[in-house]
């Protein structure tokens, strides 16, 4: 440890009764094999942090996923010269149910699954990165055998991004057309401009009575990929009354039923690609071919954020960093976020 590190430090620690709260004297974590210690910087919230409260009730585990901040340790373990004390980064805390997450002044993280940012990346603006974008890179490539923006097509085919509005639309749009495909998205009508300034060729309203018809229409009922980002509700109904007369793939964010037999509907979760067993509370096993993907993924999200071809999720910085986090995560849950990543710089927590 260096010796500037205090032992102690703010974070937002689970209550027990599904709920969260600032707390002032949290251990500062130690990184385990594999492992690097983050100074976070600013923390960004996903459904998951609402989800999993409410789901899986702990006492003084340390909430949150994503963050963007500081290398300020590394574990044993991790390959030497990977990472570098001082480097900028964001990432996403895999265990963060069990073993405490990132709306913390230092979190842990993986050194691999691991996305270094660059300088003109401001800090707010990388926090909310990784989930989400990790999500879209699992949604495009994990089980679909789709292009990649390392090898573009030039021949475009359609894919639907259902719910193009959300964190984790908003890059699957930008990462489906850096690939070269045809981007036809879905989202409420204040958001169709900041949609097709991510790249979607097309953007329907989802509420909508006539969206499937008219998405049938628009791609010659031949649309045989979606991401649907949404994954409740009328969205798989949707989804795969919009697919073309010969079926096709669904990806899927959240488990789900595909009510069309020729349409396959396959869901995924992120937090494989670390590879190792967890639960959520689920017990999920280790997937160690995911861990290649997880690496793999990040090196295209870094590489690309360093190109500058790849947005940020218009970022709603919260006034006083953490102090009000059980707040927002409520905001979130009651359904207020709209095409929006909810930020907290850390230094802001009084
Ligand atoms: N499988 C995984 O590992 C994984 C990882 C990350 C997230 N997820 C899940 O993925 C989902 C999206 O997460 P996120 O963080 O990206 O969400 P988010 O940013 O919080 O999503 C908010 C957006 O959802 C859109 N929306 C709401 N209902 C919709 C509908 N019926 N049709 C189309 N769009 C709709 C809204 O669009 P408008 O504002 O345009 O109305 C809003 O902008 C969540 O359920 C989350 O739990 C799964």
């Amino acid at each position: 440890m260096t010796n500037s590190r205090p032992s102690q430090m703010k974070a937002v620690v689970t209550t027990g009764d599904g709920k969260s709260t600032l707390k002032y004297n949290v251990p500062v974590p130690t990184p385990g094999s594999g492992q690097v210690l983050i100074k976070v910087i600013a923390a960004a919230q996903n459904p998951s942090e609402w989800m999993m409260l409410s789901r899986y009730p702990t006492t003084d585990i340390v909430v949150g996923y994503d963050f963007s901040g500081i290398v300020e340790d590394i574990g044993p373990e991790v390959p030497a010269g990977l990472r570098k004390i001082g480097e900028r980064v964001a990432g996403f805390v895999a265990a963060a149910v069990t073993e405490g997450g990132s709306f913390a002044e230092y979190c842990l993280a993986d050194a691999q699954v691991l996305i270094p940012i660059p300088e003109d990346l401001s800090y707010e603006e990388a926090s909310g990165v990784s989930m989400a974008g990790l999500t879209a890179c699992q949604a495009l490539w994990q089980n679909q055998n789709l292009p990649t923006p390392l090898k573009p097509i030039s021949q475009p085919f359609p894919i639907l991004i259902w719910g193009g509005a959300t964190a984790v639309g908003q890059f699957a749009i930008q990462l489906a057309k850096l690939s070269g495909l045809q981007v036809i998205t879905t989202a409420s009508p204040k958001n169709h401009e900041l949609l097709r300034s991510l790249g979607a060729d097309a953007v329907f309203d989802y509420r909508d009575p006539a969206v499937a018809a008219k998405i049938v229409e628009y791609t010659g009922n031949k649309l045989a990929h979606a991401v649907d980002c949404i994954s409740q509700g009328d969205s798989p109904t949707l989804v795969s009354a919009s697919m073309g007369k010969n079926g096709g793939y669904v990806a899927l964010v959240l488990k789900a039923d595909i009510p069309r037999a020729d349409v396959k509907g396959e869901f995924a979760l992120v937090m494989t690609l670390f590879g190792k067993a967890f639960e959520i509370p689920m017990q999920y096993p280790a997937i160690p071919e995911h861990y290649e993907l997880g690496k793999k993924f990040a090196s295209i999200m870094s590489q690309l954020l360093f190109e500058g071809k790849l947005k940020s999720t218009p970022v709603k910085l919260i006034p006083n960093g953490l102090q009000d986090a059980q707040n927002w995560i409520e905001y979130q849950q009651e359904g207020k976020v709209s095409a929006e990543k909810i930020t907290y710089r850390i230094s802001d927590t009084p």
